[in-house]
């Protein structure tokens, strides 16, 4: 496809760490599932013996923990819910039946923004909790009652987390283009004034602007 109709979407700062936290988060959900379940020790090999993954997964929680707060930093105005959100809520099922040419949709769309901010508090509930119960440094200074209400919310969060990540991947895997858009940086013009059309506009008037900045600065042919 001709560069010239492709527009970018995701910066390459965010496509690596959005790829390294992926398979991160990958290790640490395993390796948790597998101290929180006992029958599920299997799902602990990926790092080595028991009191491997005893030692690595706080520290991957901690590496996935501030990946994502730098994700959330430089996203975070994209997903502030706006008054369109609310035409998005109310054209459910044109959306569904993905004829959502119509809704002016901004870069993310209401879905999205619920999973970016649900994403954001659940990691920051997991780092805060998991500190409290890291009993290599910090859990002996905490009363036994609140390591143990910090292991249930713990649980809670990373049961919660799991799902919306594998909601998240399956959503991605439905909006064809989204993934390669997600490895490339760019989608297609035709993908972003169908997905995103009020996003589509403003990259658009930016591309229009550019060019007529650069026609007014170009070098003019004498006229006669
Ligand atoms: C194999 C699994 C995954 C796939 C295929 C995937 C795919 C994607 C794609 C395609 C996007 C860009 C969407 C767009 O441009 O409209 C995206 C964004 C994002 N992903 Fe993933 N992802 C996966 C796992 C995860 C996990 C495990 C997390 C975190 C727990 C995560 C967090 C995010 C965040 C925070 C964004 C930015 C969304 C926003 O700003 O609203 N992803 N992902």
């Amino acid at each position: 496809m001709n560069k010239k109709d492709l527009i970018l979407r995701t910066p390459l700062i965010i496509r690596f760490c959005h790829w390294v936290m992926v398979c991160l988060f990958i290790l640490t959900a395993f390796s948790g599932l597998s101290l929180f379940f006992p029958s599920l020790s299997i799902f602990g090999l990926f790092l080595g013996t028991p009191q491997l993954v005893r030692a690595l997964h706080p520290i991957l929680g901690c590496i996935v923990f501030v990946i994502l707060i730098f994700m959330g930093i430089r996203l975070a105005h994209h997903n502030i819910p706006n008054k369109d959100d609310l035409l998005w809520i109310k054209n459910m099922k044109q959306v569904i039946a993905g004829q959502e040419g119509g809704i002016p949709i901004g870069k993310y769309n209401v879905g999205q923004k619920f999973l970016f901010w649900s994403i954001m508090s659940l990691i920051t509930v997991l780092f805060i909790t998991g500190l409290v119960m890291w009993r290599h440094y910090f859990s002996d200074y905490f009363p036994i009652p609140v390591v143990r209400i910090a292991i249930f919310l713990h649980s809670l969060a990373a049961i919660a987390l799991i799902l919306l990540a594998i909601g998240h991947a399956y959503m991605a895997m439905w909006v064809t283009g989204s993934i390669k858009g997600m490895i490339t940086g760019y989608v297609s013009r035709a993908w972003a004034r169908k997905n995103h059309s009020k996003w589509y506009q403003s990259e658009m008037e930016k591309v229009f602007q550019n060019e007529e900045l650069k026609s007014e600065t170009a070098p003019k042919t004498e006229s006669k």
